[in-house]
């Protein structure tokens, strides 16, 4: 291979490895954005990971800019070597935009007449330039990479930014973010779950997730697409309605931590003063009034047990266990169907859950 080939590869290989080009629906930005009205008025919005050119971000928001009563609009658009070979975009540099609304009536804003300006970087939401215009914000909405995702959020927080992203469930898990959910300084947004994204034509067939439309334009998707803000929102303040009653049958204690396991959402006891274990989903129905996030599974979260020695025990058939800690586990009868782990007696690994309790309320 030449070493152009080279670099060439070793570039798709790394673009591969973050796909990060997924282009967000404007159907999927109405959706989120309608429930956050009021918090934009008067505000400046930077869209710092958008190509006003081709963000439905930017065309959002230019569109609504009289109706949601902005301030000012800047859009960022980044461009690295890759976007060099790769891009669909031609300029020559990083660019951005300020949109300050409708002056002249014209009533359609184009970008090309708001006026593009070049910036002297590459346009990373990280870079001085960047980081200037960033400080101009109120509110910043994107659909940021989420390979930088941890990054991306940590500079909205050090630069006390109020903000509207898209993310992914995986996302609530990482040690930093958990911590500003369970502090209450992000939550997640009102729509989550599916959600279908334009991506470049260099994108790679997948067997899942992955499609070509009429017009040759490829589409990824993500079963557990979320938003994450700190904007707050209506149904924040909705009292998850619980209707069953806490019995020990119904609601094993696990063997490792100090709480029952609540399986379903819909199934959290109205009468459990103690602590429960309940999955991620839980978040999408959390109201911080109704209930108080104690920690995660899997995590520093206190275990009242760790197994020393333990056997994975599949369908009756042994085998070593390669399982570092096992997250919340329960005690069951005996190694019947399914996973068992062995550690003296036989239990059954739970999936990730979280640590919740309920509030008392006024
Ligand atoms: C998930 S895509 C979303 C694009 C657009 N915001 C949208 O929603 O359609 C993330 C975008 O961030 C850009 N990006 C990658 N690294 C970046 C960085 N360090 N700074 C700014 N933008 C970056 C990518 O090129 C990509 O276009």
């Amino acid at each position: 291979m030449t070493e152009t080939k080279v670099a060439n590869s070793s570039l798709v290989g790394a673009r591969r490895a973050r796909e990060d080009e997924f282009y967000t629906q404007l159907s999927d930005i109405e959706r989120e954005v309608k429930h956050y009205k009021k918090h934009f008025k008067d505000k400046v919005v930077y869209l710092n990971c958008d190509d006003p050119r081709v963000s439905n971000f930017f065309h959002y928001f230019s569109y609504n800019f009289e109706k949601l009563g902005l301030k000012k609009l800047i859009a960022t658009c980044y461009k690295n070597q890759e976007m060099d070979l790769f891009s669909q975009n031609d300029s020559e540099h990083a660019i951005y935009l300020e949109y300050e609304g409708d002056r002249n009536g014209s009533g359609v804003p184009d970008v090309e007449e708001i006026g593009i300006k070049s910036l002297k970087g590459d346009g990373d939401f990280r870079s001085a330039e960047s980081i200037e215009l960033l400080k101009q914000a109120d509110i910043v909405v994107t659909n940021p990479p989420f390979s930088l995702f941890r990054e991306y959020v940590a500079q909205l927080v050090k630069y006390e930014k109020q903000f509207l992203i898209v993310g992914n469930q995986n996302a609530i898990t990482y040690t930093e973010i958990f911590r500003l959910i369970q502090e209450n300084k992000i939550w997640l947004g009102v729509t989550s779950g599916q959600m279908e994204f334009r991506v470049p034509d260099y994108y790679e067939p997948r067997e899942t997730r992955f499609w070509i439309d009429e017009q040759g334009q490829k589409w990824r998707s993500l079963g557990n697409a979320c938003w994450f803000t700190n904007l707050d929102t209506k149904k924040r303040h909705e009292d998850l309605i619980l209707f069953k009653r806490y019995t020990p049958d119904e609601y094993p204690r696990y063997d490792n931590y100090d709480a029952i396991d609540v399986s379903k959402i819909a199934d959290i006891p109205m009468d459990y003063d103690g602590v429960m274990g309940v999955p991620l989903t839980f978040l999408d129905k959390y109201n911080p009034d109704q209930f108080e996030i104690l920690g995660l599974s899997g995590t520093d979260y206190p275990r009242t047990k760790t197994y020393g020695k333990k056997e994975r025990v599949v369908d009756g058939k042994r085998s070593k266990s390669n399982t570092g800690t096992l997250g919340c586990v329960v005690r069951t009868d005996s190694f019947g169907p399914g996973t068992h782990f062995d550690v003296g007696y036989p239990v059954k690994q739970i999936y990730k859950r979280l640590f919740i309790r309920r509030k008392e309320q006024a």
